[in-house]
């Protein structure tokens, strides 16, 4: 089958066409992205109103930039998918009513896809890898490590207690008055930084449960940028390389939480440790879960920056997944701003808060 998807919720707009076998090979025959950080970088992050509108301003030439390279027509499509949240919910409706007009005028298959779903499933896209799978999260919004047991069934493991790893970066970008958006620039900044300068703390390490917290760090990297200003371009090298060391061995460490507590749930280890969502572009990051997964005997399943990163194949590919299934949307389905991927995980961490 072959999937036309639509990403919106965030910064990007993007759609790409991809096809999936009924053995699960798959093809992406495109993945037109077009990023907006130049219109949102002098306000220092994302502005929803201006993303929504620039959203619709260019969604329709990425639609058809990404027919045109796939060289197919809309006839031949099996589905249309598109991102129907969570996220920004000006934008989101911008992409889901488009892939709605698109699936009504062509006479498709509709598929809402969670946009957290189309990160998780993106390892079967790349890298073909089984269910059930370990999957660290990390995005600008969500930090979570989940038993990926099937398309439709997540099981939260963990997750951050306050913020996410790569508003973490975003934030220490910001302090450190890096542009917008923050992580690559402190990946930037940390090669050729010191990152023994400063012993920042690893909130939770060792702890049993596989939850996050980095709200500590981002602070202690406030209060040594206050004391040393004003910062030194060596300064700003050392704190991201310190900063970045600290994440680096907190990530490991929970990852390893993660896979006692997938063992504990599922009776047996994953197949994989699979990373996802922006912040898995990171390089060291991603040498150090390579290293863990060794440890943990178990596969380790990395997607292309670009496909880690907001786009429009993971969520065609998440759209084929679930038609494969014969799962589709009804027209009227609704936009959501938030969706979360374990909703029993999510209810139990509201009716604790
Ligand atoms: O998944 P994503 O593209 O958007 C959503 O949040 O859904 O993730 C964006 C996040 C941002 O916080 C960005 O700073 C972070 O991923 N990020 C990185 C890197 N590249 C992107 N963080 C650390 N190192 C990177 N190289
Ligand atoms: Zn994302």
């Amino acid at each position: 089958m072959m999937v036309l998807g639509i990403e919106t919720t965030c910064d990007e707009t993007s759609a790409a066409v991809v096809t999936r076998s009924p053995s699960g090979a798959s093809d992406i025959r495109s993945n037109v992205i077009r990023s907006q950080v130049e219109i949102h970088s002098p306000y220092g992050g994302v502005v929803p109103e201006i993303a929504a509108r620039a959203h619709v301003e260019v969604l329709d030439h990425v639609i058809a930039e990404a027919m045109r390279q796939a060289g197919v027509d809309y006839s031949e499509l099996s589905g249309i998918a598109a991102a129907a949240g969570p996220g920004l919910i000006g934008g989101v409706i911008v992409g889901l009513t488009t892939a709605k007009a698109i699936a009504l005028a062509a006479k498709k298959p509709l598929v809402a896809v969670n946009h957290l779903e189309a990160h998780a499933l993106t390892a079967r896209l790349t890298d073909g890898v089984a269910f059930p799978y370990l999957l660290l999260l990390v995005s600008g919004g969500h930090t979570q490590l989940l038993a990926i047991e099937d398309v439709g069934k997540y099981t939260r493991l963990g997750t951050t207690l306050d913020d996410a790893v790569g508003e973490a970066f975003d934030k220490v970008a910001k302090m450190l008055s890096l542009p917008y958006p923050g992580g690559p620039q402190v990946e930037e900044q940390a090669k050729h930084g010191y990152s023994a300068r400063f012993p920042f703390p690893r909130p939770l390490l060792g702890r049993r449960e596989p939850d996050f917290s980095l709200s500590g760090l981002k602070t202690a990297v406030r209060l040594e940028a206050d004391r040393l200003a004003p910062l030194s371009d060596e300064d700003v090298a050392d704190l991201c390389a310190s900063f970045q060391a600290a994440v680096v061995e907190v990530i490991a460490d929970r990852v390893r939480a993660g896979a006692r507590a997938f063992r504990d749930r599922l009776g047996r280890g994953p197949t994989a440790l699979v990373v996802a969502g922006g912040v898995a572009a990171n390089g060291m990051i991603r040498e150090s879960l390579a290293k863990v997964a060794a440890e943990l005997n178990t596969r380790f399943a990395m997607p292309a920056p670009v496909l880690c990163t907001d786009n429009g194949a993971m969520i065609a590919w998440a759209g084929a997944e679930r038609l494969a299934r014969g799962i589709r949307d009804r027209l009227d389905v609704s936009p959501r701003a938030r969706w979360p991927l374990d909703p029993a995980a999510a209810a139990s961490a509201s009716a604790r808060a």
